[in-house]
């Protein structure tokens, strides 16, 4: 079982940061290989809306030669990918966005060829914002379940954790606790067990 975790913050020891780590743990105790990716540490154009990548057949196949090709190899790797991310302005981080909005080369829907590159693969959110709970999250979430519909992905629910006291909010039991059940519901659903959500 792979899970990648693309890791959206701009501050790397920042509160989503801290949110993934018992989530880590859990996995990782229990046999997961996980590789842990900050978005920040690396360059990652945004799509300039060519399509050259739709005329590519079989592989990614964007014009931006930059850390994307990286993540994409990631991705293809992965059983499951978890999108971590703090909730800005409504939606994910720039970073964030800018990966998402990479996707298109793995979807071959707009030119020539034809084929999806990424289809079955397992897609999770971990968030954290200032705003309360659905209230904060439900635009990303909302967006990324379309993202999932349109790419043959499986969505397979969010994880997610209010600031309220800076990094303190992610140290307590309750924050971490919850982040270790929604690995093992990831654990479950990567071995044909369990209930995503919808
Ligand atoms: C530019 C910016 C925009 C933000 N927009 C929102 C928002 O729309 N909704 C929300 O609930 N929190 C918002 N926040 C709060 C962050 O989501 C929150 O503090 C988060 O835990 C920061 O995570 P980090 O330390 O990993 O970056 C925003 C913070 C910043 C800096």
């Amino acid at each position: 079982m792979k899970v990648l975790i693309l890791m959206g913050s701009p501050r790397i020891h920042g509160n989503t940061a801290e949110l993934c780590k018992p989530f880590m743990q859990e996995l990782e105790v229990n046999q997961v290989t996980v590789n842990y990716i900050e978005l920040e540490k690396k360059t990652i154009q945004p799509c300039k809306a060519c399509y050259a990548c739709q005329d590519v057949a079989g592989e990614y196949g964007c014009v931006h030669m930059d850390d994307m090709y990286e993540i994409v190899d990631n991705i293809l790797w992965a059983d499951c990918i978890i999108l971590a991310t703090p909730i800005f302005s409504w939606y994910c981080s720039a970073k964030m966005k800018a990966v998402l909005d990479r996707h298109y080369g793995l979807n071959k829907y707009y030119g020539n060829c034809s084929g999806c590159l990424w289809e079955g693969k397992k897609v999770g959110i971990i968030a954290t914002h200032g705003y309360e709970g659905a209230y904060a999250t439900e635009p990303f979430e909302l967006g990324v379940k379309r993202l999932c519909e349109h790419s043959n992905l499986q969505y397979i629910g969010l994880y997610s954790v209010q600031d309220e006291e800076n990094l303190a909010s992610f140290q307590t039991e309750e924050a971490m606790e919850g982040a270790r059940e929604f690995a093992r519901k990831v654990i479950e659903l990567l071995k044909g067990k369990g209930k995503r959500d919808e």
